[in-house]
C-alpha cells in the first residue's frame, strides 16, 4: 500500500471509531481510518478547500450554505473571473470516512448532522418519544449529499412537466433535462438510454463496483412481479434497477468533492466554513438585499455585503428559516418571534412536504456474504472493491404502482428502498451474531412517492441559531396512509417471489408495540404499524415553493427570486414545488446549474471570458491553478 499523501491532516470532524459508537470495533476502525487517511483520492488532503479566518467585507455574490445545490453555484459562479464569490458554510470539510459508501448510516446523528426533530406529530412517530420524527441533514461542506445514500435519481418526466402546468414556467423536463446533462458525467452511457445522460460533467456517476448477490436476486423479483430492469432515469419511470450512484471509483463523490474541490484555486472564490450565517439584511425602504450577518469561527457576529446578489442554498430547512429570520414571511409568524417583518412573503415555510416510508424486516439465510473484517477493508484498501465500496442492497430501487396508480400514466407511487448487508460497523455489520450463524435481516422499505399530506416550518424565536419549529404532519392526508399500506403488500408479495425463495427471505411478524390488538397483516394493523413506526423519509423539498410571479402561494418565482425582495434568490431542495417521484439529490443539483445560469445570464459580461468548463470533468483536480484568461 503506497501512502504518498504528504499535505497535513487535520480536519476536525467524527473519526470513524467515533461514528461507530466505539465498542469493540474501536480498535478495528481506529486503524482502518489511518489506512484510509493515507489514500490520497480519499483523504486528497492538498485537495480541500482552504480553511479561511478572514474574509473581505464585500463580494459580488454570497451564496449561503455549500450543500448539494450550493456547492453547484458557487462552483459555477467562480468559472466567471470577474465575479468575486462568498460561500458560507456552517460545518467544516468532509470527514474520510463518511467517504466510503458502507458507512453511510454511520454519520446520521455525528457533528456533521444538524439532527432535527419535529414537534410532536398528530398522526406519524406516534411510537417515538414525544411522537417527535428524526430528520437528519448534512451539516458539512457538501451538505447532506455527504450522508445520503447516493442513489442517482431524477424523477419522472411527468413530474416536472407538472410543475410547468402548475405554473413554475421553464421547468418542464424538456426545459430542466439539458441542465441534468450538464452535470453529469455518466461511466456506463453504453448501457443507458439514449438521449438521457451525458458525460463530462463534474458529477461522476455510476453503478458501484461491487454487488451482493442479493442485490441481482432483488431485480429477479421485480421481473417477476411485472416490472422490468431497465434505467429508470430515461425513456420510462415504472421499474427495478441496480440504481447509478455519485460514486467515483469505489468511493463517495459528494457534491462539495465534485464542484468545488476542483475549484479550490479559483483566486475570486472564497469558501467560510465553520461560519453560520444569521440572517440576511434586507433594506427596509427599497427591499434590497444587500449583506449577510455571519457568525463566524471565532463566535463573532461579522457582516459581510454582497453588491450584485445573495443566493440562498441552505436546504429545506434553512432556507425558510433564514428568510423569516430576515423578516420576510408570514407577519404574524414573524411578530410571534419577535422578528421585525421586511417584505409580507407568508407562504415561507409552507407546503414543507416529504416522502414517507415503512420498514419491513425480514430474516433471511446467508452463508456467504462476510460482514467487515481485515479481509473485506483489505479488498476496498487496495483495489476500491467488495462490501466496502457499496452501500449493501440500499443500492436497489424500485419504482411500482399500487391499485391507486394508473400504469398507463408511467407515473408510479411507490418506491422501493432495500436495506441490509451492509459492511458499516458493530451497529449492523454484525447482525449474523445476534441472529445465528448465516442469519441476517434485510428490510423493504415502500416510500409514498406523492404525498398528499403538507406540513409547515416557523422559526420560534429571533434567535437565529435556535432550530425552527417544523412540523411535518405526516400521514394527516387518509391516502398517504392508503398508499402506504398497498405499498406494504407489494414488499411482502415480493419477499415470496421464487427469486428471494432461495435466501429463505421471511417476514418478521413480531407484532408492532402498540398494535398488539389488531390482527398481524389486516389492513387496520399496518395503518396501526405506519403511524407508530413511521419512516420519515430524507427527502424535504417545497418550503421556499416556486411558482408564478405575483401567486400567493409562490416564495420564488421561476428565476428563484424571492417575490418582493430584490437581489435574493434561494436555490436548493426548497424550490421544489413538490419533490420529485424519486430521491432528491440530483434535483438539488440541477436547481443549482439553473440558479448559476440564470445569475450569469443577468450578471455577466457577454465579453468576458470562463474558466473552461472541462476544468471540472472527471479526471481529477488540476494540478497548477488554471490559466487566468
Ligand atoms: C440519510 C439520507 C439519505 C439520502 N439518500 C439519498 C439518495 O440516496 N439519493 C438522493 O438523491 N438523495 C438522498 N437524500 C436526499 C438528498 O441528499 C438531499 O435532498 C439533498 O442533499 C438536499 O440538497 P440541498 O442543497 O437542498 O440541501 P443540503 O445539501 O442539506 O445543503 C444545505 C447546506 O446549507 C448549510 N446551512 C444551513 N443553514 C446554514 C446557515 N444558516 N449558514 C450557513 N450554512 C448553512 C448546511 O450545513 C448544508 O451544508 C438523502 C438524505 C438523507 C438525510
Ligand atoms: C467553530 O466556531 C465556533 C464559534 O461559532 C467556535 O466556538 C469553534 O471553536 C469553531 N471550531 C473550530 C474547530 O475552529
Ligand atoms: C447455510 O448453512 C447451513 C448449515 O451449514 C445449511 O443448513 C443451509 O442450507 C445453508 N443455507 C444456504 C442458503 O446456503
Ligand atoms: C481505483 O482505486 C484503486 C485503489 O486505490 C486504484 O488502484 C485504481 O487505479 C483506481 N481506478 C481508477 C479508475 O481511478
Amino acid at each position: 500500500m503506497a501512502l504518498t499523501c504528504d499535505c497535513p491532516m487535520s480536519q476536525p470532524g467524527p473519526t470513524l471509531a467515533a461514528a461507530c459508537g466505539g465498542g469493540s470495533f474501536m480498535l478495528f476502525m481506529g486503524l482502518l481510518e489511518v489506512f484510509l487517511r493515507s489514500q490520497c483520492d480519499l483523504e486528497d488532503p492538498c485537495g480541500r478547500t482552504e480553511f479561511r479566518r478572514q474574509m473581505d467585507s464585500e463580494y459580488d455574490f454570497i451564496v449561503v450554505g455549500g450543500g448539494s445545490a450550493g456547492s453547484v453555484v458557487a462552483s459555477r459562479l467562480s468559472e466567471v473571473p470577474e465575479f468575486k464569490v462568498l460561500l458560507v458554510e456552517a460545518g467544516f470539510d468532509e470527514p474520510t470516512g463518511a467517504q466510503v459508501p458502507s458507512m453511510f448510516l454511520n454519520f446520521i446523528g455525528s457533528s456533521i448532522d444538524w439532527g432535527y426533530q419535529t414537534e410532536p406529530e398528530p398522526a406519524a412517530c406516534l411510537g417515538e418519544k414525544d411522537r417527535k420524527c428524526y430528520w437528519p441533514r448534512g451539516k458539512v461542506l457538501g451538505g447532506t449529499s455527504v450522508m445520503n445514500g447516493m442513489m442517482y435519481m431524477r424523477g419522472s418526466r411527468r413530474d416536472y412537466d407538472e410543475w410547468a402546468a402548475a405554473g413554475a414556467e421553464g421547468w418542464s423536463y424538456n426545459d430542466v433535462l439539458p441542465f441534468f446533462l450538464m452535470s453529469e458525467d455518466n461511466q456506463q452511457l453504453a448501457d443507458m438510454d439514449r438521449g438521457y445522460h451525458s458525460s463530462g460533467g463534474p458529477l461522476t456517476v455510476s453503478q458501484f463496483p461491487y454487488h451482493p448477490p442479493l442485490s441481482y436476486s432483488l431485480v429477479k423479483a421485480g421481473e417477476e412481479l411485472g416490472y422490468p430492469s431497465r434505467d429508470l432515469n430515461g425513456e420510462r419511470h415504472t421499474g427495478f434497477m441496480i440504481a447509478q450512484t455519485t460514486n467515483r471509483n469505489g468511493s463517495r463523490l459528494s457534491v462539495a468533492r465534485a464542484y468545488l474541490r476542483p475549484a479550490r484555486l479559483r483566486p475570486n472564490l472564497h469558501v467560510l466554513l465553520n461560519a453560520t450565517a444569521a440572517r440576511v439584511h434586507i433594506e427596509p425602504a427599497t427591499r434590497r438585499a444587500v449583506a449577510v450577518h455571519i457568525r463566524n469561527s471565532q463566535g463573532e457576529m461579522e457582516t459581510v455585503y454582497a453588491s450584485k446578489e445573495i443566493i440562498l442554498s441552505a436546504g429545506a430547512i434553512g432556507s425558510p428559516q433564514l428568510l423569516q429570520q430576515s423578516g420576510v414571511g408570514a407577519p404574524g409568524v414573524l411578530r410571534r418571534a419577535g422578528v421585525r417583518p421586511v417584505a409580507p412573503l407568508p407562504a415561507v415555510g409552507r407546503n414543507l412536504h416529504n416522502h414517507v416510508a415503512y420498514f419491513l424486516n425480514f430474516n433471511v439465510n446467508d452463508n456467504n456474504t462476510a460482514p467487515l473484517n481485515w479481509a473485506t477493508a483489505m479488498e476496498y484498501l487496495l483495489f476500491r472493491d467488495g462490501l466496502m465500496s457499496g452501500t449493501g442492497i440500499s443500492e436497489v430501487t424500485g419504482f411500482i404502482n399500487t391499485k391507486y396508480a394508473d400504469p398507463s400514466l408511467d407515473h408510479p407511487d411507490i418506491q422501493l428502498f432495500f436495506g441490509g448487508f451492509l459492511a458499516d460497523c458493530a451497529r449492523t455489520g454484525m447482525v449474523g451474531e445476534r441472529l445465528g450463524e448465516g442469519r441476517r435481516e434485510i428490510q423493504i422499505i415502500p416510500t409514498v412517492l406523492r404525498p398528499r399530506s403538507r406540513g409547515r416550518l416557523e422559526i420560534a424565536s429571533a434567535d437565529p441559531f435556535q432550530y425552527p419549529k417544523i412540523y411535518a404532519n405526516y400521514l394527516t392526508h387518509e391516502d398517504d396512509v392508503k398508499t402506504l399500506v398497498e405499498g406494504i403488500k407489494f414488499a411482502i408479495k415480493l419477499s415470496e417471489t421464487k427469486a428471494l425463495k432461495r435466501y429463505g427471505v421471511q417476514l418478521d411478524r413480531t407484532p408492532v408495540k402498540g398494535c398488539e390488538h389488531l390482527q398481524f397483516g389486516c389492513d387496520a394493523y399496518w395503518e396501526c404499524a405506519v403511524r407508530t413506526q413511521t419512516a420519515p423519509e430524507n427527502h424535504q423539498a417545497g418550503s421556499c415553493r416556486m411558482g408564478p410571479r405575483g401567486h400567493p402561494d409562490a416564495v420564488v418565482d421561476p428565476l428563484l427570486q424571492v417575490q418582493g425582495v430584490t437581489g435574493l434568490r434561494v436555490a436548493d431542495a426548497s424550490v421544489l414545488p413538490a419533490a420529485p417521484s424519486a430521491n432528491t439529490n440530483a434535483a438539488a443539483v440541477m436547481v443549482g446549474e439553473r440558479a448559476a445560469h440564470f445569475l450569469r445570464q443577468r450578471w455577466q459580461r457577454s465579453t468576458s471570458a470562463t474558466y473552461p468548463n472541462n476544468e471540472l470533468g472527471a479526471q481529477g483536480v488540476p494540478s497548477d491553478p488554471p490559466a487566468w484568461p
